[in-house]
C-alpha cells in the first residue's frame, strides 16, 4: 500500500491518582513503547471551572461532584499524543471505564481498583479529542 492517511492526535490526562502513587513513568512508558509520539506535555492542577469544561458531557450527573473533587485534588500530567489510529488504540491499552473491571493488560485492568479513580482519560472520539485538545493545547488546536 502506498497510501496512508495521516496519524490522528488526542488528548490524554494522567490523573491526581496518578500522580500520587507515582505511576506518571510507567505510564508514559507504556504509551512510548507502543510507538506514539508525545507532541505535547504539562503538568497541572485543575480549577474546578476547568474540570467542568473538560467533562461538559457529565457535569449534570450523580457521579460529577466527587470526579470534581478528585480531578482538581493535586497535579495531573496532560499531554497530546499521536500515531496511527492513536484514538482507538489509546482507548483499548487504558481499557473500560472501572478499573475492577477493565481487562488484564490494559493501564486501567492491571493498575487500578476504582471506578472514579482510574489513572488516565483519553479522548473517545475524533470530535472529542479535536475539542479537548483545543481546550488543553490551544496553541496546537
Ligand atoms: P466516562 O466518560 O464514562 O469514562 P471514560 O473515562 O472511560 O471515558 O466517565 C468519565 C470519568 O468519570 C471516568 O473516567 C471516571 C468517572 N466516573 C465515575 O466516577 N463514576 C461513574 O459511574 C462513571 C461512569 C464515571
Ligand atoms: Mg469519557
Amino acid at each position: 500500500m502506498s497510501s496512508s492517511s495521516p496519524d490522528e492526535r488526542t488528548l490524554v490526562l494522567i490523573k491526581p491518582d496518578a500522580v500520587r502513587r507515582g505511576l506518571v513513568g510507567e505510564i508514559i512508558s507504556r504509551f512510548e513503547r507502543k510507538g506514539l509520539r508525545i507532541d505535547a506535555l504539562e503538568i497541572r492542577t485543575l480549577d474546578g471551572g476547568f474540570a467542568d469544561q473538560h467533562y461538559a458531557e457529565h457535569v449534570d450527573k450523580p457521579f460529577y461532584p466527587p470526579l470534581r473533587t478528585f480531578m482538581t485534588s493535586g497535579p495531573l500530567v496532560s499531554l497530546v499524543l499521536s500515531g496511527d489510529q492513536v484514538i482507538e488504540v489509546v482507548r483499548a491499552m487504558i481499557g473500560s471505564t472501572d478499573g475492577r473491571r477493565a481487562a488484564a493488560g490494559t493501564i486501567r485492568g492491571d493498575l487500578s481498583l476504582s471506578n472514579r479513580e482510574n489513572l488516565v482519560h483519553a479522548s473517545d472520539s475524533t470530535d472529542s479529542a479535536k475539542r479537548e485538545i483545543a481546550l488543553w493545547f490551544p496553541a496546537l488546536g
